[in-house]
């Protein structure tokens, strides 16, 4: 396992006042509420309510927030547990697809959607995946970077994939052999102890500095 501790049949991940855990259908409102306000051509509730519902071959996650009560007051503006990310994985016949993944902006930029991304990657092994696929906007530079970071590779163009006209290109991650889930632990393990540690992210730049990537 990647990420330690976690019970693969009940996988829940305790990152100080954050969690990872499976979307229940009790997500759906916030999940698809963020959908709209990060992606351009957002998924009806009924297309996460389908897969987290019908397609066994599917796991989806949310990252939620759950602030001590005294910050809660504080900021009036934030229910008592926010999702701030989600991600979706499903894997058929050894080909994993990462059909998802978003960080709220106000939790941008802090090592969240690389942790999102490790963990679809470690539920792709635990369904037997030998490889990973995804489809992301030739303009979505954040994105293209992090899945470069990770390994993806271009396997091809597709023309004219999003409503708007804009391509998609088409990613692949080739192995996530036993020297790949090793690295994914150590960049797990280091993203951890950032997002945990009261001053971590302004401590981030250094850490990436030091992290194994593949790009
Ligand atoms: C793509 C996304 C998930 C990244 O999440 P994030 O939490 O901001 O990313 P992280 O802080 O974990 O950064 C991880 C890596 O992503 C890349 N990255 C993130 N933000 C970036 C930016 N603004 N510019 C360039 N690269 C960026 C970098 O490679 C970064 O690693 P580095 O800091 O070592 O350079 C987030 O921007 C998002 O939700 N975007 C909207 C939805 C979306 O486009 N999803 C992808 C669909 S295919």
């Amino acid at each position: 396992m990647v990420t330690a501790n976690v019970n693969p049949a009940s996988p829940e991940l305790h990152l100080g006042d954050y969690n990872i855990r499976r979307m229940t259908p009790a997500d759906l409102p916030a999940v698809t509420a963020l959908d709209q306000q990060v992606f351009k051509e957002p998924w009806p509730e009924s297309a996460y309510s389908q897969e987290i519902y019908y397609n066994s071959h599917a796991r989806y996650f949310v990252l939620e927030f759950n602030p001590p009560s005294a910050l809660t007051r504080r900021r009036k503006s934030r229910s008592a547990r926010t999702i701030c990310g989600f991600m979706g994985v499903r894997v058929k016949r050894g080909r994993g697809h990462i059909s998802t993944l978003a960080v709220h902006p106000e939790w941008q930029g802090q090592g969240w959607g690389e942790i999102l991304l490790i963990v679809a990657l470690e539920q792709a092994v635990l369904l037997k995946a030998n490889e990973v696929r995804l489809e992301v906007r030739g303009s979505n530079e954040a994105a293209r970077r992090l899945y470069a970071k990770y390994g993806f590779t271009l396997l091809r163009k597709l023309r004219r994939y999003y409503r708007d006209g804009e391509d998609a290109l088409l990613l692949e991650l080739k192995s996530l052999d036993a020297d790949y889930q090793r690295v994914l632990s150590e960049n797990f393990r280091r993203l951890r102890a950032q997002v945990t540690h009261p001053h971590g992210i302004a401590e981030r730049s250094n850490i990436l500095r030091k992290e194994k990537t593949w790009s």
